[in-house]
């Protein structure tokens, strides 16, 4: 599956115009989980049978990851909704520059390179919009499992003739580190414990995908997980999660274009803390078996919150939350402590009229009647999500700029908002 430059390069100049004011009806379907699928499709490098994971989102992202593994030997093939990924043999231990550049999540190739072929050579992956990203976690755990790091001209190697099971201290519960240091312990000879470990879904769904592949996981979800190292690891058949980020970026469209919207296919469970201030907004949701129906429209009332490492609030729905704050009946107080800039929304919710104050990590949003339509631009992807649902909620016409950002995290968008009676297009430059 190349990736043909002209997608990109279409990509990176396509907007979104938006007329709001427009209340959202129906159903919408939530797709499989962006940061469930990424480790999952680089685990799949451990076996040497073929993997077939059943609903694979169309994403940017994942086509990005999908021709980093071809590089090194895998063919990824498009079956129905899903991918079969096959790595019978490895043709290369280096991950170019290219991929790492485009998509920091490439270095979750990193774990399970080493483990299969005992070398990974890694750009260094740079930071980013939101912040510096550092990987210090990652080759901490690399390196109690064995592996000699070497860094220089851009790249980082890691070596190990054969990886041995440690105990790992991650000094901040970081989801990529507890992913890769899972998938290169896999392979590892003995006993891994990680301590201090993330425990969002989406790490336990990497778990429970290493584990169909034979794998021996336990704990996952928890702080502390272990990982009994085998000898080898075998093509599987799995289905990853629903996107929980996706299910609470429809939540809060609905709660502040106003409508009635049933949002399908969501682990309740895995949105909880998005649902308590959703509520604690005054917002009305409904949980089902599988589904959410929110009511919009009505009051938001102001509220605070603080991103956390799951089961907290997610540092991925800030943005999208900030954007309802706006139009909150009083004074919200967000606080960012996952990432050191993720502000960048602020700037353009300010061009539609949001009063906004940013002090540090802190922003305090001063609630207002309404948002007026504006041009603005993506910076990241989450800010990106947050000026497409203030345009639904503005009055006038919004143009969202740099969509190329909504689109690594964000499947057939504007179709599902057009779904839902949004006013919604894409225009490519
Ligand atoms: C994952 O990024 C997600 N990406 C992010 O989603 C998400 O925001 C983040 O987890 C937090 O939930 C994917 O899963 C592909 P971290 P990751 O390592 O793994 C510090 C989106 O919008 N840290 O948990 O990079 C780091 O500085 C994206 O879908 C270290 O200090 O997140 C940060 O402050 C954005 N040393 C904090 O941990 C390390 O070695 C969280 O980072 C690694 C991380």
């Amino acid at each position: 599956m190349a990736i043909s430059s002209k997608y990109y390069l279409r990509r990176i100049m396509s907007r979104f115009i938006i007329k709001g004011k427009r209340e959202l009806y129906g159903t919408v379907k939530i797709s499989p989980a962006k940061n469930a699928v990424l480790p999952i499709i680089t685990a799949s490098l451990l076996a040497k049978t073929p993997c077939l994971l059943e609903e694979v989102p169309d994403l940017a992202d994942v086509r990005t990851i999908s021709s980093a593994i071809e590089i090194l030997g895998a063919r990824v093939e498009r079956e129905g909704g899903g991918l079969k990924i096959s790595v019978p043999q490895m043709v290369s231990n280096e991950a170019p520059y290219e991929f790492v550049r485009k998509m920091r999540a490439s270095f979750l190739i990193m774990g399970p390179l080493l483990a299969r072929t005992g070398r990974a050579r890694i750009s260094t992956p740079g930071g980013c919009a939101i912040g510096s990203r550092p990987i210090d976690l990652h080759l901490k755990g690399f390196c109690l499992l064995g592996a000699q790091i070497k860094q220089g001209q851009g790249f980082i190697e890691a070596c190990a003739d054969k990886l041995v099971g440690s105990r790992i201290y991650l000094d901040y519960p970081s989801v990529g580190a507890t992913e890769n240091i899972i998938m290169a312990a896999s392979l590892a000879k003995g006993m891994s414990i990680i301590e201090n470990a993330a425990e969002e879904p989406e790490v336990v769904d990497l778990a429970n995908f290493l584990n169909a592949m034979g794998a021996r996981i336990k704990g996952a979800g928890t702080k502390v997980i272990r990982v009994e190292g085998v000898q080898e690891l075998y093509g599987a058949s799995y289905s990853v999660i629903p996107d929980r980020i996706e299910a609470g970026t429809f939540l809060v469209a609905a709660a502040m274009a106003g409508g009635n919207v049933l949002v399908d296919n969501v682990i309740c469970e895995h949105i909880n803390p998005i649902l308590a201030k959703l509520r604690e907004s005054g917002v009305r949701v409904e949980e089902g078996e599988g589904y959410v129906r929110v009511y919009g429209g009505g009051e938001i009332k102001p509220t605070d919150i603080k991103t956390m490492p799951y089961p907290g609030f997610p540092t991925d729905m800030q943005p999208q939350f900030m954007a309802m704050m706006t139009l909150a009946a009083g004074t919200s107080v967000i606080t960012e402590t996952v990432f050191e800039n993720r502000f960048m929304h602020v700037n353009e919710l300010k061009r539609m009229g949001a009063r906004i104050k940013v002090s540090g990590r802190t922003t305090i949003i001063q609630g207002s009647e309404r948002l007026s339509g504006a041009k603005v631009k993506a910076t990241d992807l989450r800010a990106g999500a947050a000026l497409v649902l203030a345009g639904l909620a503005a009055e006038g016409i919004t143009e969202v700029g740099n969509v190329s950002h909504i689109d690594r995290g964000y499947e057939n968008l504007v179709e599902k908002l057009r779904g839902l009676g949004a006013e919604i297009t894409r225009k490519d430059d």
